[in-house]
């Protein structure tokens, strides 16, 4: 059994006479001439006779007519253009990626139900997968199995399924892929390594994605042993000008570099007194000849058990705004902490006004319930997007910023932490393929809706029954609020296992960092909970725009599903609803538990409507999470019970 394999490219038969009428006669031939189209006829031929069941012929007058067009004046360079007459589908792109892309917009919509004419671009530049895969087959934050990238075998053997990847990944516009962790191994810049790297990029190729490494920012001290890794001494310059061109006598159009630096302990320009500036200018001079970019990752923050971590990022890159190089990007997480279920935008995206800056994702489900817990990820990603974050005191939202449209960016970029790894599903829970497609779809258009991608996807995947569909669909945008719910309600966070990042650990008072611990972000006391990041407290807010910081300052206004992250909420506290904070606090966890019970309940509705393998996956995940929202909730409520010294509001039964 495939178990989930093709992902949404199963392309299983359409059922619908209106859209089998429409398709049908306008795809019994293929036609095109240029030989980089072969991938997307490859794609066709594939698809057609699976979802119509027709083959269509070669060549002839009508049918899907397939054409690279230089001319063709179209918004981005990586659009295509779709138009339908008689008996025809022509799809028209500058590149032949476009073709492809168009390719897999036309089958998106035999499967969607729709007509496929119009003009479609790209709103964002560079869409791309980060992946946290290591050298020796593990993956940092992974829970899908081992990395997909077999270097023992490489480069002589390719596994098919490399090219499977590059498929999914240009179904969705996905045009970068960042192979290896931030953490990075210098290994991967040794020239036994690189000859790998190079066997995946031609895999990549034909289907317009472009390689990246993430690089160890010591690896010219670690490889090419020399003293050190000064950015600014000609020798370390030179080491990596030549590292640079080594890459791209291999690689032609390598992407760039990923950074991690002076972070986690990660080396960095200031191990040697240099800064950000230095370092990633630097790495861009390098690249700069060939056409490569710099990813410089702003996830930085130091050890001090006064300060506050959120406002690291912005405090280290704010002051540095104008002064990197025109191929230098500035990665920020979503958001200032670190992927938390909740959090509110990076300060940063509102502040910096002469750098690009790059949204990094987290797709895979490290603070979301690994593999486990159903969280259906878009839905975090399009909060964030939509964001009004009072830019230049009027509607401007996050998106907006990404899309370079605020700022006039030289350069955008989305990119997601990927979910993805060597099991036959690729992402553990096949609920997670979905993460994975709508970081897809939101990096090519972030104004998406979590709505329609998911009933995008459920069409592609799991039903084309719009009753089935519509269940998923509800069940899919309730996932993230209720994992919010028994996990980290009102904007509690961090309150993780320690280390491994797995279930609640808040009473973590010790780690090799204070700010690692539980209790440096929820402060529990006999007062109340939450950080204050007001000016009585950290001022983290005054980062922000005052417009948007306004409503956020002040308990009063500040919206609910936020308190925790920016006040000290005392226990007595009146809510909006009458309740005193502390019973809306314990309730919240209640709710969660009974939530993921009515998802069971629900669950058992499609039984026999989905395919049977993925029904009882997820059945079984499904009681994995209820015991272990069972074991949030109970540990939260007795733990933070310690400092509230209150009973449980009435009619809730104590943990035992
Ligand atoms: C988190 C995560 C680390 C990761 C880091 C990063 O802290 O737990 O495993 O290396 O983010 O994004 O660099």
């Amino acid at each position: 059994a495939e178990d989930g394999y093709k992902l949404w490219m199963s392309y299983s038969k359409i059922e619908d006479p209106k859209t089998l009428n429409f398709y049908k006669p306008r795809l019994q031939a293929i036609v095109w001439e240029d030989k980089d189209l072969e991938v997307a006829v490859e794609e066709v031929k594939l698809a057609i006779p699976k979802l119509l069941g027709i083959t269509p012929k070669k060549g002839g007058k009508n049918g899907l007519i397939l054409k690279v067009n230089p001319h063709i004046n179209i918004t981005n360079p990586e659009g295509y253009k779709v138009s339908v007459s008689g008996q025809s589908i022509t799809i028209e792109a500058p590149r032949s990626v476009g073709v492809l892309y168009g390719v897999f917009h036309l089958l998106r919509c035999i499967q969607t139900g729709q007509e496929p004419a119009g003009e479609f671009s790209p709103k964002i530049q560079h869409r791309m997968l980060n992946h946290w895969d290591n050298n020796n087959g593990t993956i940092e934050r992974g829970y899908a199995g081992m990395s997909l990238w077999k270097w023992y075998e490489l480069p002589e053997r390719l596994d098919p399924r490399y090219k499977d990847y590059a498929r999914a990944n240009a179904s969705l516009g996905i045009n970068a892929t960042v192979i290896n962790n931030v953490n990075a191994s210098a290994r991967f810049l040794s020239s036994e390594y690189l000859v790998k790297v190079k066997a995946l990029a031609d895999v990549f190729r034909p289907y317009g994605i472009k390689v990246y490494l993430s690089v160890n920012f010591a690896s010219p001290r670690i490889l090419g042993k020399l003293p050190d890794a000064d950015p600014l001494k000609p020798e370390v310059q030179k080491w990596w000008k030549e590292k640079a061109d080594e890459i791209y006598s291999l690689i032609p159009d390598f992407g760039g570099f990923l950074v991690k630096a002076n972070s986690e302990g990660e080396p960095g320009p200031m191990d040697y007194g240099r800064t950000h500036v230095d370092g990633a200018n630097m790495l861009a001079k390098a690249l700069k000849p060939h056409g490569g970019m710099v990813f410089w990752r702003a996830f930085v923050y130091a050890p001090d058990p006064k300060g506050d971590r959120f406002k690291a990022a912005y405090e280290e890159f704010k002051p540095y705004d104008g002064q990197f190089d025109d191929n230098v990007i500035i990665q920020v997480k979503n958001g200032p902490i670190d992927f938390m279920p909740r959090e509110p935008i990076s300060p940063l995206f509102t502040a910096m006004e002469k750098t690009p800056l790059a949204m990094e994702f987290q797709v895979t489900q490290e603070y979301l319930g690994w593999a486990t817990h159903w969280v259906y990820l878009a839905s975090m990603f399009e909060e964030c997007l939509k964001t009004d974050t009072r830019v230049k005191n009027r509607k401007t939202t996050l998106s907006e910023i990404l899309q370079g449209k605020t700022f006039g960016y030289r350069h955008t970029a989305i990119t997601g932490v990927a979910n993805t790894g060597s099991d036959r599903n690729w992402t553990g829970h096949p609920m997670g393929q979905a993460n994975w497609y709508a970081l897809g779809r939101l990096a090519w258009d972030p104004d998406l809706g979590a709505k329609e991608i998911a009933q995008e996807w459920i069409s592609q995947t799991l039903s084309r029954d719009s009753k089935t569909g519509s269940d998923i669909q509800s069940m899919m945008l309730s996932t993230r609020e209720i994992y919010v719910n028994y996990t980290s309600p009102f904007g509690l966070h961090h309150v993780m296992g320690e280390g491994h990042h797995f279930g609640p650990e808040p009473w973590v008072e010790k780690a090799p960092r204070p700010d690692w611990t539980a209790l440096y972000y929820h402060k529990a006391d006999e007062k109340g909970i939450g950080f204050d990041r007001t000016n009585t407290g950290s001022n983290a807010l005054a980062q922000y725009p005052k417009e948007f910081s306004a409503p956020f300052s002040s308990l009063e206004t500040c919206p609910e599903e936020f308190l925790l992250w920016f006040h000290h909420v005392p226990w007595d506290r009146k809510l909006k609803n009458g309740d005193i904070f502390w019973e809306a606090f314990v309730k919240k966890f209640y709710q969660g538990v009974k939530e993921v019970e009515g998802l069971q309940r629900d669950w058992e509705k499609v039984k026999g409507k989905v395919p049977q393998e993925t029904f009882e996956n997820v059945s079984a995940r499904l009681k994995t999470q209820h015991k272990e929202a069972i074991w949030w909730r109970d540990a939260c409520v007795l733990y933070f019970q310690t400092f509230s010294k209150k009973a449980l509001p009435a009619g809730l039964k104590a943990p035992e």
